[in-house]
C-alpha cells in the first residue's frame, strides 16, 4: 500500500505564524510537524510516500525532506496543490501516484502515539471500500463526528454544532481507487473546500466504509491550542511508538 501525507492548506488557524512558513514546517516539540505523519507511515511499513503540498513555501519541504533519507526511504514524491480547494481537492492530486491501487492518507498535523500498523493490515484484509480511524474526544464538535445507530455508522457531520457521539474522526483514512471517481463529484462546502466527510458518506451510501478505534493518543496540530497539546504529549511519552 502507498501512502500520502497532505500538507497544504493556509494555516489560517496558526496566523501570523503561517504568514512566513507552512503550517506543517511548525515544530512539534523537538522536531517540524512534517516528520510525525511520515513517521507514521513509515513505521508502518509504506515506504512508498507522496507528498502534497502547496503555497508559498512548498519548497522548504525538498530542502527539509529532500528523498526522505533520514527515514529510510529510496525517494519521496512531490505535488502542488493550486489554491486552497481543501482536503479532498488535495488528494485529487495523488491518482496517477495510486496507480489504481490502496492507499492511506494522513492529514500533516495529525500525530499519533501508536503505530497504526494493524489499522493497515485490517485494511488490507478489508478488499473494496474505505477505512476510517476514530477516537474518542473532549471536544468533538471540531471534527468529522460519526452518528452510529445500531452500532453502525450511519453518517459523518463536518464540525457539528450539537455532535450525537463523542468520537472524532482522525485525519487517517483508508482509501481505494473509487476515491477519485468520488471527488469528481464533489460540490464545495459553506467553508468552499471539498470535504473529505463528504467522500467518507459516499462510501458509506455504498455500504463499503469500516472503521477502526486508534489506540494511544492522538491529537491534531491546527490551532494554537492542539498545537500547544501536540508538543506536550510528544514531550511526555513520544510518537509512533510500536505496538
Ligand atoms: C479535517 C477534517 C475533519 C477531521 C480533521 C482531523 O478538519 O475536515 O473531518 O476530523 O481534519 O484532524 P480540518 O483540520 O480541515 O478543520
Amino acid at each position: 500500500m502507498k501512502g500520502v501525507i497532505l500538507a497544504g492548506g493556509l494555516g489560517s488557524r496558526l496566523w501570523p505564524c503561517t504568514k512566513i512558513t507552512n503550517k506543517h514546517l511548525l515544530p512539534v516539540y523537538d522536531r517540524p510537524m512534517i516528520h510525525y505523519p511520515l513517521r507514521c507511515l513509515v513505521n508502518a511499513g509504506i515506504d512508498e510516500v507522496l507528498l502534497v503540498t502547496g503555497g508559498t513555501f512548498a519548497g522548504d519541504f525538498l530542502q527539509l525532506l529532500g528523498n526522505g533519507k533520514e527515514f529510510g526511504l529510496k525517494d519521496l514524491h512531490y505535488t502542488y496543490q493550486e489554491g486552497e480547494g481543501g482536503i479532498a481537492d488535495a488528494l485529487r492530486l495523488a491518482e496517477d501516484f495510486a496507480d489504481g491501487g490502496k492507499l492511506a492518507v494522513v492529514l500533516g498535523d495529525n500525530i499519533v502515539e501508536r503505530s497504526i500498523r494493524g489499522a493497515v493490515a485490517a485494511y488490507q484484509r478489508q478488499g473494496k471500500g474505505a477505512r476510517i480511524l476514530l477516537k474518542r474526544v473532549p471536544d468533538p464538535e471540531r471534527f468529522g463526528v460519526p452518528v452510529f445507530a445500531g452500532g453502525r455508522i450511519v453518517r459523518i457531520e463536518e464540525k457539528p454544532s450539537k455532535p450525537q457521539s463523542d468520537y472524532a474522526v482522525t485525519g487517517i483514512y483508508f482509501y481505494d481507487h473509487q476515491v477519485f471517481e468520488m471527488i469528481r463529484g464533489l460540490k464545495p462546502s459553506q467553508r468552499g473546500e471539498l470535504e473529505i466527510s463528504d467522500v467518507n458518506n459516499m462510501y458509506l451510501e455504498r455500504g463499503q466504509l469500516e472503521w477502526s478505534e486508534l489506540e494511544g493518543w492522538w491529537t491534531d496540530a491546527g490551532t494554537f491550542p492542539s498545537l500547544l497539546r501536540a508538543s506536550n504529549l510528544v514531550a511526555e511519552s513520544g510518537a509512533n511508538l510500536p505496538e
